[in-house]
C-alpha cells in the first residue's frame, strides 16, 4: 500500500526546512566544543577538507538517492536502497537509515530539553547569582542527573523533556508542508536574527579578567594553526562533526529530498543548504560560544572548559557571560531560544523517515504514526534522562551519532556510485539542475569519498570503536565510563541491536506484505504526482 503523496509548498520552504534540518545543536554548541577542545585552528583545517571531499559530495549523494527513492514513492532508505541495487540485502542494509534516525531522535530531544529549561531558567532569572564556572557547573549537573536535588526538583526535567518532544511530535503529525516547511519558515528566520544579534554583542564585550578580547576568540579559531595536524584524533573529530552539523549519514536529508520530482533541481539546492549550514556553523556558531568563553577564560580557559565535558561551553561559560551583561537575561533567553529553535527543526526530520515507512508499506496515518514514534522516543528519552549519569545518553550518541554516520554515509556512497554507477549518478544529479556540477565532483565522489570514508573508517574503528567496545577508552563523548556504569553501556548498545532487529523484521513484513520482488524492482510513480505542489510554482 503506498498512500504518501506528501509534497513541499514551495522552492523556499524546501531549502529553509533542508537547512533547518541540518543547522541544530551541532552548529552552536557541538561545534565550538569540538573546535575548542581539538585546538581552534589546528582544527579548522581538517574540517574544511572534510567538507570539501566528504560534506559537499555526500549531501548531493543523498539528495540523488533520496530523489531516486522518491520516483518510487519510497521515503526510507530501505526502500531507496533497494531501488538502487536490486538484490535481496539491500533493503536490509538500509535499517542502518531507520535505526539511526530513531536513536539519535531520541537522545536529541532530551539535549533540545535542556536548552527549552535554560531559555526559561534565563528568563526567570535562576541561575543569576552563579557566578563561577563551579557553581554553574553544579546547577547544569542537578539538572542533568536525576536525584540531584541540589538545586532543580526532581520533576523540573521531565517537565522540560515532554514539552520539547511533544512539540516536536505535534509539527510532524501536521505533515511536510503544513508542519515542518511552515516550522522552518518561522523558526530559521528566528534563529539567524539571534544569531547574528548575539555574535555582534559578543564582538563587544570587553577583554576579561585575563586581559584577553573576543577577537582573540576569533583568531583561535580563524588563525591556521598547523602544530596538530598531525594528531588522527584531530582529523576523526572534524569528519564526525561534517557529518553531524550536515545530518549526513542520519537517513533525514533523504527523506525530505524523496518528495521531489526529476524537474526540481537538487544541485543547486543541495549546496545551497550545505553553503547555509556552514555559515550558521562557522560564521555565527564560531563568533559566539568561542569569543565569549576565550574573552572570560582566556584561549586555554575555554579550551579546559571545552574538554571538561560536551556542551560544557553552551550551558557554563555562556550564563557565566550573560551575568555580567546589561540585559542578560535577554540575551541568555535569545542564546538558548536559538538553540531550541536549531533544535526542533533537526529533531521533525529525525522522526521523518520511520513516518515514510509506516506511511508507505502499512498504510498507517501520519498522526498515529507520528505519536507512536512520539511514545517510543519518549521511553528512550527517559531511559536517557534516568541513566544519564552512566553515559546511556553518551553511548547512543557514539555509536548512532558519530561512528554510525560514516558507516552509512559509505554505504551511500558505494551504492550511489559504484552500483548505480558515475554515469547514472551524475545523471541523476543533473535531471532538472539549476546548476551543472563542477566535473573535477564526479571523481571526488567516485574516488576521493569512498577512499577517504574508507580510511576514517579503519582508524576510528581501530583507534576509538575497538576500544570502546571492549569498554576501554570510557565512552564517546562522555568521557570514562563512571563507576558501577558497565552495566548501562551494555543496556544501551542492546538496546540499539534490538531496535535493529525489530526494524528488520519489519522491514521483512513490510516486503512480503507488498509482494515486493527485489530483482524486478518497484513500480515507478507518474512524475505528476512528485515534486513541490502544483500552483506553487510562482514560489519557486
Ligand atoms: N545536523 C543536526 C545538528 O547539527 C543534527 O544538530
Amino acid at each position: 500500500m503506498q498512500q504518501s503523496n506528501e509534497a513541499w509548498g514551495s522552492r523556499v520552504g524546501l531549502i529553509l526546512a533542508m537547512a533547518g534540518n541540518a543547522v541544530g545543536l551541532g552548529n552552536f554548541l557541538r561545534f565550538p566544543g569540538q573546535a575548542a577542545a581539538n585546538g581552534g585552528g589546528s582544527f579548522m583545517i581538517p574540517y574544511f577538507i572534510a567538507f570539501l571531499l566528504l560534506g559537499i559530495p555526500l549531501m548531493w549523494i543523498e539528495w540523488g538517492i533520496g530523489r531516486n527513492g522518491g520516483r518510487y514513492r519510497k521515503g526510507h532508505i530501505p526502500g531507496m536502497f533497494a531501488a538502487i541495487w536490486k538484490h535481496p540485502a539491500a533493503k536490509y542494509i538500509g535499517v542502518i537509515g531507520m535505526v539511526i534516525p530513531l536513536v539519535v531522535l531520541c537522545y536529541y530531544t532530551v539535549l533540545m530539553s535542556w536548552t527549552l529549561a535554560f531559555t526559561w531558567f534565563s528568563i526567570t532569572g535562576d541561575y543569576w547569582g552563579l557566578t563561577t564556572q563551579q557553581e554553574m557547573q553544579q546547577y547544569l549537573r542537578s539538572y542533568q542527573v536525576i536525584g540531584d536535588g541540589s538545586v532543580h526538583d526532581f520533576w523540573v526535567p521531565f517537565v522540560f523533556f515532554f514539552l520539547s518532544l511533544g512539540s516536536t511530535i505535534w509539527v510532524l503529525s501536521r505533515g511536510i508542508s503544513a508542519g515542518i516547511e511552515k516550522l522552518a519558515k518561522i523558526g530559521m528566520p528566528i534563529l539567524f536574527i539571534f544569531a547574528l544579534i548575539l555574535a555582534i554583542r559578543v564582538m563587544f564585550l570587553g577583554s576579561g579578567e585575563n586581559g584577553v578580547s573576543p577577537i582573540q576568540g576569533l583568531e583561535f579559531i580563524y588563525k591556521p594553526d598547523l602544530s596538530r595536524m598531525g594528531e588522527p584524533g584531530v582529523w576523526l573529530a572534524a569528519a564526525g562533526q561534517i557529518f553531524f552539523t550536515l545530518s549526513i549519514g542520519m537517513g533525514t536529508l533523504q527523506t525530505y529530498a524523496s518528495y521531489l520530482s526529476k524537474k526540481d533541481d537538487i544541485a543547486l539546492s543541495g549546496i545551497a543548504t550545505a553553503a547555509t549550514n556552514e555559515t550558521a556553523e562557522v560564521v555565527l556558531g564560531g563568533s559566539i560560544a568561542i569569543p565569549a568563553a576565550v574573552a572570560f577564560f582566556g584561549v586555554s580557559g575555554a579550551m579546559a572548559v571545552a574538554q571538561s565535558g560536551s556542551f560544557n561551553i553552551g550551558f557554563v561559560s555562556m550564563p557565566l557571560v550573560f551575568q555580567g551583561m546589561p540585559f542578560g537575561q535577554m540575551f541568555g533567553a535569545m542564546w538558548f531560544g536559538l538553540l531550541f529553535f536549531a533544535g526542533i527543526t533537526s529533531s521533525v526530520a529525525m522522526a521523518t523517515p520511520i513516518v515514510a515507512f509506516y506511511r508507505e508499506e502499512f498504510g498507517y496515518k501520519r498522526e498515529t504514526v507520528s505519536w507512536i514514534v512520539g511514545f517510543v522516543a519518549l521511553c528512550f528519552g527517559l531511559l536517557s534522562i534516568f541513566w544519564f549519569q552512566y553515559g546511556f545518553l553518551w553511548e547512543w550518541d557514539y555509536w548512532a551519532g558519530t561512528f554510525g554516520l560514516a558507516v552509512m554515509a559509505f554505504i551511500e556512497v558505494v551504492l550511489f556510485m559504484w552500483v548505480f554507477k558515475p554515469e547514472n549518478a551524475w545523471h541523476s544529479l543533473h535531471q532538472g539542475a539549476d546548476i551543472r556540477i563542477p566535473g573535477i565532483y564526479k571523481f571526488v565522489m567516485t574516488y576521493v569519498t569512498p577512499l577517504y570514508l574508507g580510511i576514517i573508517l579503519v582508524w576510528w574503528g581501530v583507534k576509538e570503536a575497538i576500544p570502546f567496545l571492549r569498554l576501554e577508552g570510557g565512552i564517546g563523548a562522555g568521557g570514562a565510563i563512571p563507576e558501577g556504569g558497565e552495566i548501562y553501556v551494555h543496556i544501551s548498545r542492546l538496546l540499539i541491536v534490538a531496535i535493529m532487529v525489530f526494524f528488520l523484521v519489519m522491514i521483512r513484513i513490510a516486503w512480503k506484505r507488498n509482494r515486493y520482488d527485489d530483482r524486478v524492482g518497484f513500480v515507478e510513480v507518474e512524475d505528476t504526482e512528485l515534486g513541490l505542489a502544483p500552483g506553487m510554482e510562482g514560489a519557486r
